[in-house]
């Protein structure tokens, strides 16, 4: 797969998290090592972090300030979160389309959703291929846009860290009330 090892944040991410309250909440969903969580509890936030596999998160730096949540998010268990709410949504590189519902719903009122995965066009470049875990045209657009009133979206070629065919997208959970502050 075409993403890169690295500790920093994606670009993306690091751009709308200043979105969410300072002492506020955040999930990220299939957290993978952990880098959004560690760069989120680091900004002060209070941070539920979500994979099937956990094994490397919790040896990490910071991992007991992260609440730490092993689930197989696609094997048909109901969502492990119950009804909580969240002032943030993280999800990077992963995409199980039954799950859009879930995310969108487990948003607090005032919440922002950031989205960042691969789409179709990233087999040209590499990994993912497969389009089970590639994004259609718009796709993520359409998937926020009945319940989230969208702040920003692209889809297209990234050609930085390494070059990605991928949709992402900053979505606001108060489409009738006014935009958070200026970025
Ligand atoms: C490419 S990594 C992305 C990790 C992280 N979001 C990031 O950007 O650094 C995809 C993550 O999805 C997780 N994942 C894949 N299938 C999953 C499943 N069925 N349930 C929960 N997590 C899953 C993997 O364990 C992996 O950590």
């Amino acid at each position: 797969m075409n993403t890169h090892k690295s500790e920093e944040p994606l670009d993306w991410i690091a751009r709308f998290v200043p979105l969410v309250k300072s002492d506020g909440t955040f999930l990220d969903v299939a957290c993978g090592n952990g880098r959004h969580a560690r760069y989120l509890i680091n900004l002060g936030y209070q941070v539920t972090a979500m994979d099937r596999d956990i094994s490397a998160i919790r040896k990490s730096k910071n991992a007991d300030s992260i609440e730490l949540i092993e689930a197989d998010l696609e094997d048909g268990s109901p969502w492990p979160l119950g009804s909580r709410k969240f002032d943030g949504i993280i999800v990077s590189n992963y995409l199980y389309r039954p799950l859009f519902p879930a995310i969108i719903d487990a948003l607090d009122d005032d919440g922002i959703l950031i989205y960042e995965t691969f789409s179709l066009g990233n087999e040209k470049y590499g990994r993912p291929s497969n389009p089970n875990f590639l994004l259609k045209p718009g796709e993520l657009l359409s998937a926020c846009s009945d319940e989230l009133r969208v702040i920003a979206y692209e889809d297209g070629l990234l050609k930085t860290p390494s070059p990605a065919v991928k949709q992402r997208i900053c979505a606001i959970k108060s489409p009738f009330d006014g935009l958070p502050s200026p970025l």
